[in-house]
C-alpha cells in the first residue's frame, strides 16, 4: 500500500510500504477512506515530537472501513465504517475504566502516527478496535463526523468542560487555529453570553466570526486585556481558553480572567511560561491543562447526528488520499491558503473553493 512515512526532522515521503497485518486478537484492519493533517503532525516533521521514529507513518485522525477483524473482536463486522479516533484506549487500565483514555496505561492513548503507525495511508492496522473506534451512521458523510477524531472533542473537552463554562458566561479563546474555533463551535453548546476571539491574524479572527464568535480582538494592534477589561466592566472574562501553546499566550489568558475565573490551557507548550502566583494567589483561579481523553466523542457524535453540530465548515481543502505530499504545503502555509483543516480521501473528490481565492466567502 501507499503511506506518508516520517523520514526524520524536514523529511517524509508518499511511498509503497508493506500492508498493515493483524498482530493481536483485538486488533482490526481498516481501509482509509478519508484522513486529515494535524498542527501536531507539523510538529513531529519539525523534530519536536523525539518519540516519533523515522520510518513512522503519521496521521491521527480517519474515517474508514473494516476490512478485517481480529479473532478477539465480535461486536464489530466487515464492512463496518468507522471514525478512528487520535486517541486509543485498552479499556482495561484504571484510566480508561474512568473514561481517561489519553492516558491510558494499557497500550492505548495517542500511539497513531506517533508511537505505532498512523492514518494517512490506504490502510491501517487499529489496535483495541471494540473500545477505540466509533461505528458512524450510514446518513452521515466522512466529512461530517472526520474532525470529531481529534479537534472537536479537544476544544471541546480541554477547552470548554476544563474551563467549566456556564450559560451566561463570558469567555476569551486566544488563539483562532482549528483548535480555538473548535473551542468556540462546542463552547456555544453550553451557551455563553459572549464569546470572544484573539488572533494575531485577521483571517483567523474572520474565521471565528462565521464560527461563533461575537468580538474579536488582533493582539497584535490592540491592547487584549485593555479590551477585554472594557467589554466586561473593568471584571474579567469567567473563562480563558488557552489554543497557541506560546509563554505569552498563557500569561495573557492569566491576565484575562475574573477573580474567581478559570484559565483552560489546550495549547502544546514546547518552553516554559510564567506563572505568576504574586498575582494570581488571592483571585481564587482555576487552572487546567489536558491531553484530549476523547469521553465526549459520542455525545458530539449524536449532536452532529441531530444537526444541532455542524463541523464540515472546517474543511477548506480537498484532496485525493495520494496527493498527501501537496496537501501538508497546503496545510502548513496556512497564512497563505487559509487552511484550517484539509481533507484526504480515497475517493475521488470535488475540489472545494480555496479561502484565499475567494476572500467574501471563506466557506460554504
Ligand atoms: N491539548 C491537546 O490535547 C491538544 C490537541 C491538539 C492540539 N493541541 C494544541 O493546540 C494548539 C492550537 O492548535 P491549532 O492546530 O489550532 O494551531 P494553529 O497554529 O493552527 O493555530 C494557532 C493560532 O494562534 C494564533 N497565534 C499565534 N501566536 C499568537 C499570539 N501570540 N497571540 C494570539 N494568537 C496567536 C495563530 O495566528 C493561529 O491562528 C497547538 O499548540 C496544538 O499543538 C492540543
Ligand atoms: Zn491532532
Ligand atoms: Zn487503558
Amino acid at each position: 500500500m501507499k503511506a506518508l512515512v516520517f523520514k526524520g526532522p524536514g523529511e517524509k515521503a508518499w511511498e509503497t510500504v508493506p500492508d498493515p497485518v493483524i498482530k493481536e486478537p483485538t486488533d482490526v484492519i481498516v481501509r482509509i477512506d478519508s484522513s486529515t493533517i494535524c498542527g501536531t503532525d507539523l510538529h513531529i516533521l519539525k523534530g519536536d515530537v523525539p518519540a516519533v521514529k523515522p520510518g513512522t507513518i503519521l496521521g491521527h485522525e480517519a474515517v474508514g472501513t473494516i476490512t478485517e477483524l481480529g479473532a478477539a473482536v465480535t461486536t464489530l463486522a466487515v464492512g463496518d465504517r468507522v471514525l478512528v479516533s487520535c486517541i486509543s484506549s485498552c479499556g482495561r487500565c484504571s484510566y480508561c475504566r474512568e473514561g481517561h483514555y489519553g492516558q491510558c496505561t494499557g497500550g492505548g492513548g495517542w500511539i497513531f502516527g506517533h508511537l505505532i503507525d498512523g492514518l494517512q495511508a490506504e490502510y491501517a492496522r487499529v489496535p483495541f478496535a471494540e473500545t477505540s473506534v466509533y461505528k458512524i451512521p450510514d446518513e452521515l458523510t466522512d466529512e461530517q463526523v472526520l474532525f470529531l477524531a481529534d479537534i472537536l472533542p479537544t476544544g471541546y473537552e480541554v477547552g470548554v468542560l476544563n474551563g467549566q463554562v456556564e450559560p451566561g458566561d463570558t469567555i476569551a479563546v486566544v488563539g483562532a487555529g482549528p483548535i480555538g474555533l473548535a473551542a468556540i463551535m462546542t463552547a456555544r453548546l453550553r451557551t455563553p453570553a459572549k464569546i470572544i476571539a484573539i488572533d494575531l491574524a485577521d483571517t483567523r479572527l474572520a474565521r471565528a466570526l462565521d464560527f461563533g464568535a461575537d468580538i474579536v480582538i488582533n493582539n497584535g494592534s490592540e491592547d487584549p486585556i485593555a479590551r477585554v477589561m472594557e467589554l466586561t466592566g473593568g471584571r474579567g472574562v469567567d473563562t480563558a481558553i488557552e489554543a497557541v501553546g506560546v509563554p505569552e499566550t498563557f500569561e495573557l489568558c492569566t491576565e484575562l480572567i475574573r477573580a474567581g475565573g478559570r484559565v483552560a490551557n489546550v495549547g502544546v507548550h514546547g518552553c516554559s511560561a510564567t506563572l505568576h502566583l504574586e498575582k494570581l494567589w488571592i483571585r481564587n483561579v482555576l487552572i487546567t491543562t489536558g491531553l484530549v481523553d476523547t469521553f465526549t466523542t459520542p455525545l458530539l457524535l449524536k449532536l452532529i447526528e441531530g444537526g444541532r453540530l455542524d463541523a464540515t465548515p472546517f474543511a477548506t481543502h480537498r484532496f485525493q488520499l495520494e496527493d498527501t505530499m501537496e496537501a501538508y504545503e497546503v496545510f502548513a502555509d496556512a497564512a497563505r491558503t487559509e487552511a484550517l483543516k484539509v481533507v484526504l480521501s480515497a475517493l475521488p473528490v470535488e475540489p472545494l473553493q480555496v479561502a484565499a481565492e475567494t476572500p467574501a466567502v471563506a466557506h460554504a
